[in-house]
């Protein structure tokens, strides 16, 4: 599978083959033919074409993010310059080729939350690399028009970057945007086959209050439980307490585990369990490769969502072979 990771500038677009995938997908490859089975939706198609095998084996990665996975994810925040975000993804990439993860691309997947700006440049060094892809921290909430300083999802699909960080709680508290306006930005994300990660995440005086369970189910309830579950299978969640956020308090990982059970038995009451077990919940806040392995081994945490340690190359490669 690794031997063929196809290249963006083959060009071919995300959405030109949009499998239904579901289930317990598996992929086969042999020779230039291709077996998809995507577990009763689409079993065993037969591709001849290399070129669409090629589309393929991409798709295949970029499409599993609908399946469980390990994921360590950086927000790089309003941080680096571009010239330094391209620095810091070559450091990162040596470091995995020195020390590279125990899990292949079936289990593990990096994500670099990179700054508008330095998405295509991002992209373009992960182009091939089938483990490794790239986010935008935000998007607007229209398909496009007079919005000045705005970014669609089109155009950040444009520069080959497939994820959107969604209702982060710094865009929630200082740009004010409501659950309506992030389930419109989850929409959009769909609408264009980018993935979203959805944040959501409690304040200290929430949790005293012990409100922090109503609040997280709220959070999701009213911003992704319009989706119908098969786009709501195509979700990632990140649970980011606000009290952990930049602060060095770690969630401990009994806190982190009873929210993320919380979270998949919340999901599991509306889309079923299997939908629920197929959602990879990432936690985050303050997240170092001290306090990863601990966070990672809890039975519902999937990755994390880091923030000041993935600014770091020699952090985030021990974060990312934490798992
Ligand atoms: P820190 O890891 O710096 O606490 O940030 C977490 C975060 O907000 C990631 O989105």
């Amino acid at each position: 599978m690794n031997a063929c990771p196809p290249k963006r500038s083959e060009g071919w677009e995300l959405d030109e083959f949009n499998l239904p995938w579901a289930g317990d997908n598996s992929i086969n490859q042999r020779n230039s033919m291709i077996t998809i089975s995507t577990g009763g939706n689409l079993s065993h198609t037969h591709f001849h074409s290399p070129v669409i095998n090629h589309y393929f084996c991409r798709n295949f990665y970029k499409n599993i993010l609908n399946m469980r996975k390990k994921i360590a994810a950086g927000n790089w925040k309003m941080n680096l310059t571009l010239s330094e975000g391209k620095q810091l993804i070559s450091d990162i990439l040596n470091g995995l080729e020195a020390d590279p993860p125990k899990q292949d691309a079936n289990e593990l997947l990096v994500i670099f939350g990179t700054p508008f700006i330095t998405l295509k440049d991002a992209a373009d060094q992960v182009d091939g690399n089938n483990q490794v892809l790239i986010a935008a921290q935000n998007c607007y909430s229209e398909e496009s028009g007079a919005y000045t300083g705005e970014t669609s999802v089109e155009m950040i699909k444009s520069t080959g970057a497939t994820c959107v960080i969604i209702g982060h709680s710094e865009r929630r508290e200082y740009f004010k945007e409501s659950y309506e306006m992030l389930a419109k930005k989850v929409d959009l994300t769909l609408k264009h086959s980018l993935t979203p990660i959805f944040c959501c995440g409690e304040k200290l005086e929430v949790r005293e209050d012990g409100e922090h369970f109503n609040l997280i189910k709220e959070q999701i309830e009213s911003s992704l439980f319009h989706l119908d579950a098969a786009d709501f299978g195509k979700v990632i969640i990140a649970y980011e307490p606000v009290w952990a956020i930049g602060t060095g308090v770690t969630a401990s990982p009994e806190q982190a585990q009873e929210m993320h059970k919380f979270i998949r038995k919340t999901i599991a009451a509306k889309y079923g369990k299997p939908v629920s077990g197929e959602c990879s919940i990432l936690y985050g806040g303050s997240v170092n490769a001290k306090t990863a392995t601990e966070l990672f081994d809890q039975n519902d945490v999937d990755g994390g969502l880091v923030g000041g340690a993935s600014l770091k190359a020699g952090d985030f490669v021990s974060i990312i072979n934490s798992f």
